[in-house]
Formats: structure tokens, C-alpha cells, sequence
């Protein structure tokens, strides 16, 4: 959008494009929030990074380049997790856990999946299948009989053999963990109880007995706590409808409404917003604004600065 409206100003007078490509680098370097991270789409009390989102989040939500595109994850004492989807409506969130198996793709899982107690997430509706364990398994109180189908159905994925065992193994060699539940350490223990690895399933979809069309995935249920008041969630609405991106100040954790001109606000980004502006913030959001106000002496100072910027 800022291409198109640099484009058509360049036309009208080439000092103003130099103006423009002035106050988009500027711009670029102040606006620390964003709204997405990769393909997820990011609202509160998700943030890209110390200053964005909720604080309670911030130490434990990054978003990271995987190497070809930018990726959320979740921190855990035991690994990074990359979250795959967030449902705000219901305050749930998908991870794939790289140690997690998939009918298409199976492994050992050499580390634990873990999770740390006293932080905003929590595991919800996600079924562990635990493969590739010492009989007898089924001997364990963890072990839902009732679920065993489930260990037959994905039993029937020929990548089973990458786990060390023969096509169709023994039933007495799986478990389904349901509902799942953590050690004291936070951890789904393999080790301790003798299995080889896991996969998690978040939906069975229509197809129950077809592990190809299962959703596979560890869900988190993720809540704001007593922290976070309904004073923060109802500023952070407005905030968010009037196109900013909710964050907060450091120190103090006081909130802040991060808008896309590149200025922060305590209330929201539409202009009656702005009456806790600074002066120099102002006019670099209306001058950016389709409707161009006359410019100041002030803002030309600032042109001259971006021309005398742009020779060197
Ligand atoms: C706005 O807030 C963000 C997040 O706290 C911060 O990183 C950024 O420096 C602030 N920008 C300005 C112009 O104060
Ligand atoms: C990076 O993340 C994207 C999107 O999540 C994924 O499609 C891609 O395979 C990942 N690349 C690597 C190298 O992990």
C-alpha cells in the first residue's frame, strides 16, 4: 500500500518521493510490532517480541526465521515448539513438536515433550500415543483400553519401521494416553515409561480408523490470568479494531496501543486516540495519511534532512 501511494506521489513532485522514501525508512525502523509471524496471525496476547503482546507472554512466545520463513514458537524447558495455529475465540493453540510422530512420518523421540508448570499454557484435548514401548505397556494404569483402536489404526502406517519395528507390530507394544497429563517435571517421561516415541493427536477428523487424515499436534489451552484484567482485554479491543497492535511499555508493563504510522498510544490509533501524542508523532502519522495536510516548517526541516540523508 505504501508503494502504491509512493508511486503516485512521485509523479506530483520528486522532493516529496524523496520525503516519502525518508519517512518509510523511518517508519520501518520504529514499528517493532507486527501483526503476523509467518502465516499466523498474531493478536492479543501474542507478540513478536519484548514490548508486544501481554508480558506474561513475552518470555516465552518468539517469533524466529526457520531458515525460509518467519515462524512462532513456544519456549519450553525441555525445547522450542513451533506453534502451527492459534484459535482465539476459544484461547487454544496448536504445536507440532519435532520429536512428535505422524502416520506419515515416525521416529524415537530422544527428548521429552515437555511443558512448564506456573506459565500461561496447559495441555488440552490431545491424545498421546505412545509407540514402540516394552511390553507389557498395557499393564500400566496410564493405558486407556477403551482407546486401543487407536493404537491399531496407527499401527497400520507402513512408516512404523523407521521406529525399529516390523510392519504391523505387536498391539501389546502400544498405549493410548488419554486424558494426557504431565509429570511433576512438567514432562511426558518416554524414558521412564519405556517407550520408544509418541504421537499426539488433536483430531481424529471423520475418519476415526484412517490415521493418514488425523490431525496430529499437542493443543494448549493458553489464559491471561488474574494479571491480566478485563480493564487490559477491553483498552486491547479498541486498540486492535482501530488497526494497532497491543503491547507495553518496559519498565512498568503499562499498556500500549503500538499503531502502524510508527507511534505508540495508552488509548487506541484513530485520531481521538492521539491526545497522548508527542507532537513530532503526529505529524509524521498525518503526513503519511492520504489526506495531506499543508507541511510544516517543522516536517520541511525533516525533508531537508532525509534529502541531505539521501546524497551520503
Ligand atoms: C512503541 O512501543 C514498542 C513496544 O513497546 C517499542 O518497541 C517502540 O520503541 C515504541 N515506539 C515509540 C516510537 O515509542
Ligand atoms: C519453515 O516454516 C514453514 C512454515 O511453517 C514451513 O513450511 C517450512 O517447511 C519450514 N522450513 C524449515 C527449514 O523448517
Amino acid at each position: 500500500m505504501m508503494e502504491a501511494k509512493q508511486k503516485t506521489m512521485a509523479s506530483a513532485h520528486p522532493s516529496i518521493l524523496l520525503f516519502l522514501v525518508f519517512i518509510s525508512s523511518t517508519v520501518a525502523g520504529t514499528t517493532t510490532c507486527r501483526d503476523t509471524c509467518g502465516s499466523t496471525q498474531l493478536k492479543y496476547p501474542f507478540g513478536t517480541g519484548p514490548g508486544c503482546g501481554s508480558p506474561l507472554f513475552t518470555p516465552y512466545i518468539s517469533c524466529t526465521s526457520n531458515g525460509t520463513s518467519d515462524q512462532l514458537t513456544l519456549k519450553t524447558h525441555t525445547a522450542s515448539y513451533p506453534i502451527t495455529s492459534i484459535s482465539y475465540p476459544t484461547s487454544t493453540l496448536t504445536l507440532t513438536p519435532p520429536t512428535m510422530s505422524t502416520c506419515t512420518s515416525m521416529h524415537t523421540s530422544p527428548t521429552n515433550f515437555g511443558l512448564d508448570w506456573a506459565t500461561p499454557f496447559q495441555i488440552t484435548s490431545t491424545t498421546f500415543i505412545l509407540l514402540s514401548c516394552q511390553p507389557p505397556i498395557k499393564a500400566t494404569p496410564i493405558c486407556d483400553p477403551s482407546l486401543d483402536y487407536l493404537c491399531a489404526s496407527i499401527y497400520t502406517c507402513p512408516s512404523v519401521v523407521s521406529l525399529g519395528m516390523p510392519l504391523f507390530p505387536p498391539a501389546n507394544t502400544c498405549c493410548v494416553y488419554s486424558p494426557a497429563n504431565l509429570d511433576a517435571k512438567g514432562e511426558l517421561d518416554l524414558q521412564a515409561m519405556k517407550c520408544g516415541g509418541y504421537a499426539s493427536v488433536v483430531s481424529l477428523g471423520d475418519t476415526p480408523t484412517d490415521p493418514t487424515h488425523w490431525v496430529y499436534g499437542v493443543n494448549l489451552k493458553f489464559s491471561y490470568g488474574a494479571l491480566q484484567s478485563n480493564y487490559v482485554t477491553s483498552k486491547c479491543n479498541t486498540c486492535e479494531y482501530s488497526g494497532g497492535i497491543c503491547g507495553y511499555a518496559t519498565p512498568g508493563d503499562a499498556f500500549l496501543c503500538v499503531c502502524k504510522g510508527g507511534y505508540n498510544t495508552s488509548l487506541d490509533c484513530s485520531n481521538n486516540g492521539f491526545n497522548q501524542n508527542q507532537l513530532q508523532d503526529y505529524l509524521w502519522d498525518s503526513f503519511s495519511s492520504p489526506t495531506m495536510s499543508p507541511p510544516s516548517g517543522y516536517v520541511w526541516s525533516f525533508i531537508l534532512a532525509g534529502i541531505v540523508s539521501s546524497l551520503f
